[in-house]
């Protein structure tokens, strides 16, 4: 069995930016420098919904995924048991169905330090006032900034797989987008020059 050094109190910190920005390979590089589990908003998303972010987009459209980022995100945050499945961690307390989260209804926080894990938002994650107040009161958030030229870069091929991409609007779209990713961020770092693991070495320092 793996020993894992938690947190005194549950964390959980959240890499927010654009498309290419390394939200999930500095995700991996800081979890196991945390010693705390990393989890994916798109593929827990992909997981609940059975079908790939693509397919959603192509089936439903981008308001049916954005419901489901939502959904997806209060369950992380909020559900003991969905959360507990991902982790793997066995749960303390009677399993409380994730209801309210459709229901809107009052939430008890668990905040046990063994619920502590790096959330990977996607690139889109937190244009939702809701889910950036979430991700503003729950988590440490932090914004992986860089330049058009290094996020083409960073993309390459897969850039025809992000279904926003498809038609073109990458500039726009960045534009549009960074003074939010700045307004939700407690901490900005520009990843040009850096690799996954000098980022995930940068965040555990401020967050330490
Ligand atoms: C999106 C980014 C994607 C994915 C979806 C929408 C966005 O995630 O959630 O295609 O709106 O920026 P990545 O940022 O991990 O590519």
């Amino acid at each position: 069995m793996t020993e894992r050094t938690l947190p005194f109190s549950r964390m959980i910190v959240a890499l927010t930016g654009f498309m290419g920005c390394g939200k999930s390979s500095v995700g991996r590089e800081l979890s196991t420098l945390l010693g705390i589990p990393v989890v994916d908003l798109d593929r827990y998303i992909e997981e609940r919904a059975g079908m790939s972010i693509p397919d959603i987009f192509a089936q439903s459209g981008e308001k049916a995924f954005r419901d489901l980022e939502t959904t997806a995100l209060k369950e992380l945050l909020f559900g003991g048991s969905a959360l507990r499945n991902v982790l793997r961690t066995p749960p303390k307390r009677a399993w409380v169905p994730p209801s309210y989260v459709a229901e809107g209804g009052t939430v008890s926080e668990d905040t046990s330090p063994e619920l502590s894990f790096i959330l990977s938002l996607g690139g889109g994650a937190i244009l939702r006032p809701e889910n950036a107040a979430l991700i503003r009161e729950h988590c440490t958030c932090i914004f992986l900034r860089a330049t058009p030229e290094t996020l083409r870069l960073r993309l390459g091929g897969e850039q025809s797989q992000r279904p926003l991409l498809k038609g073109g609007g990458f500039e726009a779209l960045l534009q549009e987008r960074t003074p939010v990713y700045s307004a939700a961020a407690d901490f900005i770092i520009d990843t040009d020059t850096l690799s996954p693991m000098q980022i995930a070495g940068i965040i555990a320092n401020l967050i330490s």
